[in-house]
């Protein structure tokens, strides 16, 4: 049985064929001929933290191939204590066909799918958001035209998002490069296993965000504190304020650049309004992506 834990749980290969899968299916969204073959299946998702893309487009996802989605918060769940997690996996994934979880810990559900009789997807842990990286390659791919050779420049935090990023971009032939200040960088080890798949990865680190910017097709934001570090948002809006995507930074990264940004977005910190609402702004393509990759993901491990 798959399940899609991490990327570095699929080979590149599958990579590309789940970004394939759901382009194909959000031209058949789009005109109107996608089949319900996904009728009487049951999504169930159960989350430690909020979100508002990742739910929405898996259950939006189900409901247009034929199913149905439950929700639950890990409190009502009894996730932590009620009883013990792989009980709370077996049973459920005897009621479920598919199961989206949202974690602190990458170990709740790699220990979740490890017993789970049906196929369990990650909704994003600390460590990864791999649904959000595949996303982010089909709205690149769809902005520009096609993926290898192109340049991706992440500035912020080396967080979940980043690190997904990273082994996406490689498995796709695209550039990477990362600008954050020290201290929030992705660690070396962690690029020594990007390479191990891809020997030829070109992953970098420019800390100076107007040089990292030069060559870039797209410049990435994501928020510089995330879930479960809100108290360190002050301390952080001091470290980060130099990577902030504002107009002069796009000033100086080629005129065609596109703008991405996972969201949610904290308007004012690591994106200004003009960047966010301007011309260059692929973000609410991309997050509109994110449900035709959670179809396509539905189409890869269910069908
Ligand atoms: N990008 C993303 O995962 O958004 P949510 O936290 O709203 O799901
Ligand atoms: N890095 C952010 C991403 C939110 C989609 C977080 O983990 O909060």
């Amino acid at each position: 049985m798959k399940h899609l834990l991490s990327l570095f749980d699929i080979t590149p290969e599958q990579t590309a064929e789940i970004i394939e899968l759901s382009a194909q299916l959000k031209s058949e969204w789009k005109q109107h001929t996608l089949k319900q073959n996904l009728s009487g299946r049951v999504l169930l998702q159960i989350y430690e933290k909020p979100s508002l893309r990742t739910r929405v487009s898996f259950e939006s996802a189900m409901i247009h191939l034929g199913g149905s989605g439950l929700f639950m918060t890990e409190k009502e769940a009894g996730l932590h204590g009620r009883e013990s997690l792989e009980d709370i996996a077996r049973v459920t994934s005897r009621f479920a066909d598919v199961i989206v979880l949202r974690t602190f810990s990458q170990k709740t559900i790699d220990d979740f799918a490890a017993v789970s009789s049906c196929p369990v997807i990650n909704g994003l842990s600390d460590d990864s958001h791999p649904c959000q990286a595949l996303t982010d390659l089909l709205t690149l791919q769809e902005a520009t035209g096609g993926l290898k050779g192109k340049t991706m420049v992440y500035l912020g935090d080396g967080n979940n998002v980043a690190k997904s990023l990273a082994i996406c971009c490689a498995d796709l032939g695209v550039n990477f490069v990362l600008s954050a200040p020290e201290g929030y960088q992705i660690e070396s080890s962690f690029y020594d296993r990007i390479r191990k798949r891809i020997p030829k990865a070109s992953l970098t680190t420019e800390p100076d965000p107007i040089k990292a910017v030069r060559q870039a097709d797209a410049l990435y934001a994501d928020v510089w504190a995330s879930m479960g570090q809100e108290a360190e948002t002050e301390k952080r809006k001091k470290i980060f304020a130099p990577y902030q995507i504002n107009a002069k930074l796009l000033a100086a990264a080629p005129k065609d650049v596109k703008f991405m940004h996972c969201l949610p977005a904290k308007r004012g910190l690591e994106v200004t309004d003009e960047v966010m609402d301007g011309k260059q702004s692929i973000v609410f393509d991309q997050a509109e992506n994110r449900m035709h990759i959670a179809r396509g993901v539905f189409a890869w491990l269910l069908t």
